[in-house]
């Protein structure tokens, strides 16, 4: 196993360029199932996660080939249906393979993709409403079998707006008989980017980027090509390091207008910001100035920076109080926070931080994707020695090298061999 080292209290400066998204290419490569042939996928990033779920699909048959920045995607020969335990455990968003598998070919075994370390993340939402749907669904050895003839349109509501869920959803409506209604849908680019290549394979779809989504089912769909979004939660977690760290930094290939919660949190903070055309430039302050930030479904503030904000606000001038509305679990960085010397009470999904003026050096362990970022983040400012952070894997699965775009701008961080 891997771990990154990192000695604090040097300022980012420079310019860097943010990848494709992660929770944008993993739907869109899915629903690649959805019609047969050859398919162009541009700024697809090169993450763990993207690995495994192509793994996963060339079980089923799926070729790939890289060609420079261009992924090619070939479904015209899958012959199986079944996404295994052993990988769907590693990634449990493969559960997007449901939606497109049953729809495009009456038939799916997927592994239920179990819990992680920030929630139990349940799957019921994605299962009503495939139900609903006209698809048999039985439970067996931890599997979801599923088997439908051709699934018919619905009237949706979700009880919360899950983004895979709605995504998973849109995918099986594109090729139902009749119409299909989401309601309480989720808003995300990332659920916007996956409508946009679905019309580009003949699929009708209004809504999308609101609460409710229309879908008219086609009789098939078309291979299409595609530029995934940039990532804005890799933006995110660059812009919160500048911040945090007297930074004077340009984040290019990105979309400040899918980050607008967190540029307003991080601009109470004390940064200076200015936006242009796809890019950001900040400048971070002397004095940071503490902030409350509660996550919330798109566009409020997004879960998946919760970790980074905090780390920001352990060297706040001031106490900052952070809600977890989201995920029952997602304070896993707080122990590990505490061993930098942060002061943080929590009680119940709020997280009082208390600013201190530093952080402290010390041996941290990654327990989740984003916990990951949070304890990069706070090594760089941490002062007294050298941060390191183990089990690296988890930051893997999210962020292309994200260690050497650090260096880039200036950090000294590197990744050494357990
Ligand atoms: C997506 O997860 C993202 N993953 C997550 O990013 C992100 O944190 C999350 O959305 C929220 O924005 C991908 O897009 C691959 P949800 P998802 O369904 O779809 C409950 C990262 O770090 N729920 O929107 O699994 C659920 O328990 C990852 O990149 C049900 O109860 O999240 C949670 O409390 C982490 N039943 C809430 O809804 C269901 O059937 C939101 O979950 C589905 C969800």
């Amino acid at each position: 196993m891997d771990k990154i080292v990192i000695e604090g209290g040097l300022p980012l400066r420079g310019t860097v360029k943010i990848s494709g998204a992660k929770n944008a290419a993993l739907p869109i490569l899915a629903a690649t199932l959805l019609s047969r042939g050859t398919h162009h996928l541009k700024n697809i990033p090169s993450l763990r996660d993207v690995n495994t779920i192509q793994k996963i699909m060339g079980r089923l048959g799926v070729s790939f080939e890289s060609k420079g920045k261009e992924l090619v995607v070939d479904t015209s020969n899958v012959v199986h249906h079944e996404a295994p335990y052993e990988l769907v455990k590693t990634m449990r968003a493969s559960i997007l393979l449901l939606g497109p598998l049953v729809a495009g070919y009456g038939r799916a075994k997927i592994s239920l993709p179990g819990g992680c370390a920030i929630g139990a993340r349940p799957i019921n939402l994605h299962l009503k409403a495939l139900a609903q749907m006209g698809v048999d669904m039985y439970l067996d050895q931890g599997y979801v079998n599923a088997r439908a003839r051709r699934l018919r349109g619905a009237d949706i509501f979700f009880d919360i707006p899950t983004v895979t869920g709605t995504e998973n959803i849109m995918m099986a409506a594109a090729l139902a008989k009749g119409t299909t209604v989401l309601r309480n849908a989720a808003k995300e680019p990332e659920v916007q980017d996956l409508a946009i290549f679905l019309r580009k394979m003949g699929a009708q779809i209004e809504g999308d980027g609101t609460d409710t989504i229309t879908i008219q089912g086609a009789e098939e769909l078309r291979p299409a090509d595609h530029d995934i979004i940039p990532d804005r939660i890799e933006a995110g977690t660059f812009l919160i390091a500048s911040a945090m760290t007297r930074g004077d930094v340009r984040i290019e290939n990105c979309r400040p207008e899918h980050m607008t919660a967190l540029l307003e949190k991080v601009e109470s903070a004390g940064a200076k910001i200015q936006i242009s055309r796809g890019a950001i430039h900040v400048m971070g302050p002397e004095k940071v100035q503490s902030v409350d930030i509660k996550t919330l479904p798109y566009p409020g503030f997004p879960t998946d920076l919760q970790a980074q904000f905090m780390a920001f606000m352990c060297i706040a001038d001031g106490w900052s109080m952070i809600r977890e509305t989201i995920f029952e679990n997602r304070f896993i960085h707080v122990s590990e926070l505490r061993r930098m010397g942060a002061d943080i009470e929590i009680n119940s999904n709020q997280a009082l931080v208390r600013g201190k003026n530093k952080l402290l050096a010390a041996p941290v362990m990654a327990t989740d994707l984003r916990a990951s970022a949070s304890l990069i983040l706070a090594g760089l400012v941490a002062q007294g020695g050298l941060t390191q952070v183990h089990r690296i894997y988890h930051l893997d699965r999210g962020y292309e090298r994200l260690e050497e775009k650090f260096r880039a701008l200036g950090a000294k961080i590197w990744r050494e061999k357990e």
